[in-house]
């Protein structure tokens, strides 16, 4: 196989933190010369001149602690032994690490260590991977004087209550690592050391099992831990990795490195990567746990076909899967036109896979009728930054928070969506910077431990836009402005007449408090302190997006940065969190129907004639179908054939009764995925999709960064989901003949001005490239627009408030708004088989206590959600979180049906629905609801027509 391994080793730890300084120090480290950061401690810089001094409380991803005492060492002129972990380097310092009298202290302290340690090393699950071992080695520890029969903790209870790690005291050694990694990396300060001396311990929350307590599961501590106190389960299962590869995390849009860590071609672990540029090190739940679902046994992996929905699965080999499919699209376009087929990117796959499909339905197909996911979530932000700042994406590098004096948050809930860039924001945070959240929901940031907003905006769903103007109101008439930033940057004219609309006092706070909810005097005070601090930071996410209004939102952020002159240098932006792994690269591959890759539209002679020239095609001048034309056109009967690759759009998409009747309306679907997922229910056809640890390729995170997918396992299918769309085109009877996905890559280079210098090789040199990255920015561009920007002068664009056609009535007295959480990814088709369902098996309705008193409704009480489009029923929770009036669910167990109740309004220019406002009426039942009980049966069907086909074959 050609999977490049490397073998197994513990990723090198320098003992502390590198310190951040241009200034260097000289010093001597037994002898030898070394110059290193100003700040640096002795321990580092002798971990950087090659000299491992013994340490044990001490890890490069926390702050020196100097309780172990191991790690001392001799210094000319200073007198004792000082701790090289909390000793910084001075000019000219001599440093002796080796003595006799060094080697005695150290080796007292680890008999004393060890004897209250069991000593079952040749049993212990990180036997060989062990600190406390190594070190015990390294002091040349033979003999324990104290013996083993005095008081210790050698018969501490197990917590084994997380699915995903176990919690041995017995082995602690209480050095406060994992509290410090809670507390440092993650922010969640969920771990103590309760008492003191002799009976000091880690105690979780408040002396919990760890599954009660406020652990989120992230994996830090147990990362940070020396000894086995703290282990993943699949390492105690499966014993220690023998190889590993760096590759890049499948979920969410911060984009996580992590080592991959093998036994042939079965994952131990995934650790993250300390070198990575996204994480540095820090993972969440799913990233780090949640990858179970790659080999879970509901994997599909041979191709299926039939002829209508509701008869069996036939399994077929590749070829015959692939003539079928070819077969059927072919004939389609004979009888209704070009037109009537088209495909679906996914934001899950790889940048080259993505780039393979748009060029599949372009070249293969002959129209522009492909459109991705990122339809039904940033869109608007594709739409809104390119209008004012002439670029579709976020303007910074996630470690530009590091430098912000205040964050706003507005639609958007890191701590859940995106958690290792919430740890780091709550990091800057916690030094100090100051937090404006607009949400309507109470966000765990809102009141977490040590992070508080300084103003809440609880808007009404749907008034995104009036706060924006209402902010921007407040900053010109109180003279907040940025002039010479306006000025120099800003189209003057542009920027006048926006000027002369938001002073209008029809946008000011008083002015819309009645219809945003949003007190008057907060906005006031919100708006004075981000206009007030050198450095304001945007970051936004659905909650602006989804919405009837989203671009115009996202664009009046946009507004609301270039007012204050927050835009291009560190600290500042806007930045959108992109939502999935790879949505960000989805749309810079040209998934959208009028946009080829890099953003450039299919009406421009010069693009279509390069595109062309490469393809071998003449490219369709007129945009395609988007995603809800698609599923009208199905309806009306004019669209026949779609080729979805892995998006479950019967569970994501609105009004799931309207998708579903457009699926069903379909010739042939064809369907590539993992599982038989709600889309794959009503496909002709079902490709087996590959996994990404069964794959080569590149995803793009939220802050535009590329980094490498590389393949840890044999795809289970056979094949990688590039190579079924490449076989897929030449059954079509369009050549594609690439032997790997750089060469891909190389040809996207080609076509796209922002990746001209994007290679494989370089990816691998540097690890991750953030475009723009070409002759002007050889390495990549951690912050856009410096000197100009990407249009450049900015373009203030006006935002009316128009508010939307979703409102409250007497029939649908609340509103609904959905989100994610924690432990859950979108759909729920990886996390839903893995463990991390035991956080969360169902879908729920939060509801206000004063709401459900009204209703009637209980805890725990089954309630019934209408809305214009449709009827579900999930279990009440009564919680303060959500205002009155306002009720929110989460969309991760396809028979919640959530988006059942979503409807099909949209954003005005991108068709992004609005997800975030539906109109319903709740009330209390003892039954589900009709659509559920259709979709029970549906699902009852079509798994025994899929078991019929697994059966048949198994016979064959
Ligand atoms: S897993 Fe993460 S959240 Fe839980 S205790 Fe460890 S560091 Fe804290
Ligand atoms: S659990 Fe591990 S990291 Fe935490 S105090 Fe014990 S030995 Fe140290
Ligand atoms: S934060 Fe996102 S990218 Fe990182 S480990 Fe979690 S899900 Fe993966
Ligand atoms: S490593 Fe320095 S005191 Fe523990």
């Amino acid at each position: 196989m050609s999977v490049d391994y490397t073998p197994y080793s513990r990723a090198r730890d320098f003992g502390t933190p590198e310190p951040e300084s241009d200034r260097q120090v000289t010093l001597s480290v037994d002898g030898e010369e070394i110059s290193v950061a100003e700040g640096t401690t002795v321990l580092r810089a002798a971990a950087l001149a090659g000299i491992n001094i013994p340490k044990l409380c001490a890890t490069d991803s926390l702050e020196p602690f100097g309780s172990c005492r191991l790690c001392l060492v001799e210094i000319e002129g200073a007198k004792g032994m000082p701790a090289s972990c909390t000793t910084q380097v001075r000019e000219g310092m001599r440093v002796t690490t080796q003595t006799e009298a060094l080697a005695k202290v150290r080796r007292n302290v680890m008999e004393l260590y060890i004897s209250d340690h069991p000593l079952d090393c040749l049993t212990c699950p990180t036997n060989g991977d062990c600190e406390l071992q190594d070190m015990a080695g390294a002091v040349g520890l033979r003999e324990v004087r104290y013996g083993y029969d005095g008081a210790n903790h050698l018969d501490a209870e197990k917590d084994q209550s997380n699915p995903y790690f176990t919690f041995d005291p017995s082995k602690c050694i209480v050095c406060s690592r994992c509290v410090r990694a809670c507390e440092e990396v993650q922010g969640t300060f969920a771990l103590t050391i309760d008492g003191r001396g002799f009976e000091s311990k880690v105690a979780a929350s408040q002396d919990q099992p760890f599954m009660d307590s406020e652990c989120v599961s992230c994996g830090a501590c147990v990362q940070a831990c020396p000894t086995a106190t703290l282990t993943e389960k699949s390492l105690i299962e499966m014993g220690q990795p023998e190889h590993f590869v760096i590759t890049t995390c499948a979920y969410c849009g911060v984009g996580c490195s992590f080592r991959a860590e093998m036994k042939g071609q079965e994952v131990v672990r995934m650790m993250p990567n300390k070198d990575g540029h996204a994480n540095h090190g820090h993972s969440c739940v799913k990233g780090r746990f949640s990858f179970g679902y790659a080999t879970h046994r509901d994997r599909i992996t041979k191709p299926m076909i039939r002829d209508t929905i509701h008869e069996p699965w036939r399994e077929v080999g590749w070829d015959e899967a692939f003539e079928f499919t070819a077969r059927k699209l072919r004939g389609i376009q004979e009888k209704y036109g070009k037109d009537a087929i088209g495909g679906i990117t996914s934001s899950r796959c790889t940048n080259e896979e993505t780039y393979l499909v748009q060029k599949l339905v372009r070249a293969a197909f002959g129209n522009n009728n492909v459109d991705t996911c990122a339809r039904v979530c940033h869109s608007p932000t594709g739409y809104g930054l390119k209008a004012t700042l002439g670029e579709s994406a976020g303007t910074q590098a996630f470690d530009s928070v590091m430098q912000a004096d205040c964050i706003m948050i507005i639609g958007a809930n890191p701590t859940d969506a995106h958690p290792v860039f919430a740890s780091q924001m709550k990091r800057r945070l916690r030094q100090g910077a100051k937090l404006i959240i607009l949400d309507p929901r109470a966000i765990d940031l809102v009141n977490g431990p040590h992070v508080k907003a300084d103003y809440h905006l609880g808007l009404r769903p749907g008034t995104n836009v009036a706060v924006v103007n209402a902010l921007a109101h407040v900053i010109l008439e109180e003279g907040l402005e940025a002039k010479e930033f306006i000025a120099a940057r800003c189209e003057a004219e542009a920027y006048e007449d926006w000027r002369q609309f938001v002073l209008d006092p029809q946008n000011s706070p008083e002015a819309s408090e009645a219809e945003t909810g949003v007190p008057a005097a907060t906005v006031r005070a919100a708006a004075r302190l981000f206009a007030s601090v050198p450095n304001g930071a945007i970051y936004y996410g659905l909650g602006v997006s989804e919405h009837s209004q989203g671009s115009t939102t996202v664009m009046g952020i946009a507004n609301l940065a270039m007012v204050t002159g927050n835009i291009g240098r560190e600290g500042v932006g806007v930045n959108p969190l992109r939502g999935q792994n790879n949505v960000q690269g989805a749309c810079d591959m040209g998934s959208f129907p009028h946009e080829l890759p890099g953003y450039r539209h299919v009406s421009d002679p010069i693009v279509r004639e390069a595109f062309g020239r490469e393809w071998g095609v003449e490219i369709q001048p007129h945009p395609g179908y988007r995603i809800p034309n698609m599923f009208d056109a199905s309806v009306a009967g004019q669209f026949k054939g779609l080729y979805v690759q892995g998006e479950d759009v019967a569970q994501s998409d609105p009004d799931t009764q309207h998708v579903t009747a457009a699926l069903s309306a379909l010739e042939c679907m064809v369907v590539q995925d993992l599982f038989l997922n709600e889309t794959a229910k009503f496909a002709h056809v079902f490709l087996p999709g590959s996994s990404f640890l069964e794959k080569n390729g590149t995803f793009t995170n939220a802050e535009r960064r590329i980094s490498p997918v590389r393949k840890v396992m044999e795809p289970l299918a056979g094949l990688e989901d590039w190579e079924v769309t490449q076989a897929l085109a030449n059954a079509m009877g369009y050549p594609m003949s690439y032997s790997h996905p750089s060469e891909i890559m190389d040809e996207i280079a080609r076509l796209t001005p922002t990746f001209t210098g994007v290679n494989y090789a370089k990816l691998d040199r540097l690890g991750s490239i953030q475009w723009p990255c070409n002759a002007a920015a050889q390495s990549g561009t951690p912050t856009m627009h410096i000197e100009e920007f990407v249009r450049g002068k900015g373009l203030f664009r006006v935002t009316p408030y128009v508010p939307t056609d979703e409102r409250t009535t007497r029939k649908y007295p609340l509103l609904l708004t959905t989100g994610r959480i924690l432990s859950q990814y979108n759909v729920g088709a990886q996390t839903r088989r893995t463990e991390s369902l035991r956080w969360h098996n169902e879908d729920v309705l939060e509801i206000h206590p004063h709401d459900a008193e009204q209703r009637g409704i209980e805890e725990g009480d089954w309630v019934g959600l209408q809305s214009r489009a449709g009827e579900t029923v999930l279990r009440a929770v009564l919680t303060e979180r959500v205002q009155p009036g306002v009720v929110y669910t989460t969309f991760h167990h396809p028979e919640s049906g959530a988006n059942v109740v979503t409807t099909d309004n949209s954003d005005w220019a991108t068709n992004c629905p609005e997800y975030k406002v539906t109109a319903v009426q709740a009330y209390k039942v003892t039954q589900l609801s009709e659509w559920q009980r259709k979709f029970e049966v549906f699902t009852d069907e079509q798994t025994e027509l899929l078991r019929k086909a697994q059966q048949s074959a198994e016979v064959s």
